[in-house]
């Protein structure tokens, strides 16, 4: 009798281990953060346990539609990461930046190099065939940033769920995202702003380990002239050169990372105490005393750039989240509010 039971309980396990196998994405670095998420009020309504019950297999579907997008282009990984910063940078993160109509962030100046669009919708067009009007878009777009990173070599964290979709969306506010001009103070600012200190900024701003910068977010570093008319002495004159080689139109793209464009790894800031940064936001970091400290550290410690990265992007990811029955809402189509 006794050794029956042990059959059917065996039998009952077989059966479910490769469910529940099918339903954690493939590729990911257990890696765990050194420290707790934000504990900003909006965001302890999110769990990583949000769509156990109401959508179990949401992170295969988003982790099975990233991959396939990447293997065929590795140019949208990068492009998703951005996409959700600059979703998050604006109202929180609320999928404010895929409304698609007159007049909303997506149709602003500053966000006219933004891609990654169409994956989300189609993330999400599986997503509501297998869990019907469930998940909303800011989430999926923060599932897709994450697994992005680990396809492009960066670390794995837990993605927190359970934010709504937002009903608003202002291109005058798109232009709130820093474009590469600003100073240390004015970036330091944007990201208190937004619940994120200086090492969120120099951690955060290591994303630019991969991806590309269309040129005319750097031609007024081609014209840098200081009071004494001599170039910017921050930028190292044979990059600029090449620089400005590669950037016959303002339409042509150079990488962010010009050692290891592709790679997610330090060399971001190993460039910056090379004067190789290509954003003069990106070299500023190395010059301010507030941040350079912070930039050598990372250069430095591989371990300590991957770890902390995961812990900012979570930090990043509940910003001014919109929870709760009263807030927000599930979109039915990323592109537009529910009627
Ligand atoms: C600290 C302030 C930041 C500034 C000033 C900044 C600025 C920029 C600019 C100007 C570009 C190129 C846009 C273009 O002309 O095509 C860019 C690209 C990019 N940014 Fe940032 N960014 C910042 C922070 C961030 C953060 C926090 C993330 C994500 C965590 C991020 C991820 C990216 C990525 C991955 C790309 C490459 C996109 C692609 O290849 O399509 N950036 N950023
Ligand atoms: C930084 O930029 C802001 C906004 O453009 C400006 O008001 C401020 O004076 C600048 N600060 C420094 C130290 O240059
Ligand atoms: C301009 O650049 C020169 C040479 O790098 C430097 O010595 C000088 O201090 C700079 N002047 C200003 C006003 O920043
Ligand atoms: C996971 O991350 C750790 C620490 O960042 C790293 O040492 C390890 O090689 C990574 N493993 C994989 C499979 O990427």
């Amino acid at each position: 009798m006794r050794l029956w039971w042990c059959c059917v309980i065996a039998f009952v396990l077989t059966l479910h281990l490769p469910n529940s196998a099918a339903q954690t994405p493939r590729i990911r670095n257990k890696t765990k953060p050194r420290t707790a998420p934000t504990t900003r009020p909006a965001a302890d309504h999110l769990s990583t346990a949000y769509y156990a019950k109401s959508c179990p297999n949401l992170e295969a579907i988003v982790n099975r539609k990233v991959n396939a997008w990447i293997k065929r282009d590795s140019t949208i990984a990068p492009s998703i990461i951005r996409l959700h910063f600059h979703d998050c940078a604006v109202r929180g993160c609320d999928a404010s930046v895929l409304l698609n109509h007159r007049g909303s962030e997506r149709s602003a100046h500053a966000s006219k190099t933004l891609r990654g669009f169409t994956l989300i919708d189609e993330i999400k067009a599986e997503v509501e065939r297998r869990c019907p009007r469930t998940v909303s878009c800011a989430d999926i777009l923060t599932a897709a940033a994450r697994d992005a990173t680990i396809l492009a070599g960066g670390p794995f964290w837990e993605v927190p769920f359970g934010r709504k979709d937002g009903r608003v969306s202002l291109g005058t506010e798109a232009n709130l995202v820093p474009q590469g001009h600003e100073n240390i103070t004015s970036l330091i600012g944007l990201f208190q702003k937004l619940g994120l200190n200086i090492v969120d900024l120099v951690v955060l701003s290591g994303a630019h380990t991969i991806g590309r910068s269309s040129c005319s977010s750097i031609q007024q570093r081609f014209s840098n002239f200081n009071g004494t008319r001599k170039f910017d002495p921050s930028i190292d004159i044979n990059y600029l050169n090449s620089l400005k080689r590669q950037c016959k139109l303002g339409t042509n793209f150079v990488n962010l990372d010009v050692t290891t464009p592709r790679t997610f790894d330090v060399a971001y800031y190993t460039n910056l105490e090379k004067k190789l940064g290509l954003l003069s936001t990106d070299q500023l970091l190395h010059s301010d005393s507030r941040t350079s400290p912070l930039v050598d550290a990372l250069a430095s410690q591989a371990q300590l750039f991957t770890s902390q990265f995961a812990v900012s992007m979570v930090k990043l990811g509940n910003v001014r989240v919109l929870t709760g029955k009263m807030q927000g809402e599930i979109r039915r189509n990323c592109n537009f509010v529910n009627s």
